[in-house]
């Protein structure tokens, strides 16, 4: 599998983490993009930063999954919308009918739509239909265009937008205009969710190991990281959270374990749910 630029090794590196814990994360697609490559990455990952992250990140997608099923299963006619979706495989885990949409960085996408025709062809992924749209969310150019045709696909539909181990990655500005991008385009109803870091990680040894890799590995400056809290939450207009919850707790949710029980011995995430008002 050849796709070497920095960025989206990250995107590959989750989704070994997500097939390692299958059982928790109901991601029996995240295998496909695993290369020897992949696999040695994240044993060197996990064994300088730390040794959850297939816990960890199978929780994550867990909990969007579900989160997800339950959304499509109540809406009439709804639209699924990831946002720097990478590798992820939620078309293919969800049975009800929905309209899904993946916008990621140009390269990430084009990549991602050959890779899926070919694996829907020979019968290794179910047939879905998914709109890719090729983006830097980081342009305002870019961010104009995506309103534009969000505007029209979103109109007569409840979506549900999610942006998933990409808040920390993006600025503030960024973060900002995308919310209120999606106040425009969200019609009442809808859902918005995301993960994201409380700035009390910025001590978290973890944390620091983390930074540390990303730095050498994935060329990620350390400065370079975008933590809020639930006040910055709490002040996003045209929306109410309808659920907040945190990776101790979803382990609790969803296994009988307490691996993750020491904060500091984890990547404390947390996650919210919005509902636009
Ligand atoms: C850590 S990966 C997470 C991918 C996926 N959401 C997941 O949870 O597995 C971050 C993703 O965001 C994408 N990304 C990063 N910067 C972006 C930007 N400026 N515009 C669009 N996508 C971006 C990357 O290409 C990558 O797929």
């Amino acid at each position: 599998m050849k796709i070497q630029r920095t960025l989206s090794e990250s995107a590959f590196l989750v989704n070994e983490s997500r097939a390692r814990r299958v059982d928790i994360s109901q991601d029996r697609y995240a295998q496909l993009w695993v290369s020897k490559a992949t696999r040695e990455l994240w044993d060197n990952f996990t064994a300088k930063v730390y040794p959850y992250d297939a816990v960890e990140l199978g929780l994550r997608n867990r909990f969007f999954l579900d989160t997800l099923r339950l959304f499509v299963r109540s809406a009439k006619n709804p639209v699924f919308v990831n946002m720097g979706a990478g590798f992820t495989s939620y078309p293919f885990l969800v049975e009800e009918p929905c309209h899904y949409i993946e916008v990621d960085l140009e390269y990430v996408i084009d990549f991602k739509r050959k890779q899926i025709e070919t694996w829907i062809k020979n019968g290794r992924m179910p047939k879905r239909t998914i709109d890719f749209i090729p983006a830097d969310l980081c342009s305002a150019g870019d961010r104009k265009r995506l309103q534009t045709r969000f505007i029209s696909a979103l109109a007569d539909a409840p979506s549900f937008i999610l942006l998933e181990g990409i808040t920390y990655y993006l600025d503030e500005a960024v973060l900002h205009a995308l919310f209120e991008m999606c106040a425009v385009i969200q019609r009442p109803g809808s859902v918005l969710a995301f993960d994201y870091w409380d700035p009390m990680i910025a001590e978290n040894p973890v944390f620091l190991r983390f930074k540390k890799f990303c730095a050498e590995r994935f060329g990620h400056k350390e400065t370079h990281y975008t933590l809020f809290n639930e006040e910055f939450i709490h002040e996003i207009q045209g929306y109410t959270p309808v659920e907040q919850t945190d990776i101790q707790k979803l382990e609790q949710r969803y296994t009988d374990s307490d691996l993750l029980k020491n904060s500091f011995e984890i990547l404390p995430e947390n996650y919210v749910v919005l509902q636009r008002k």
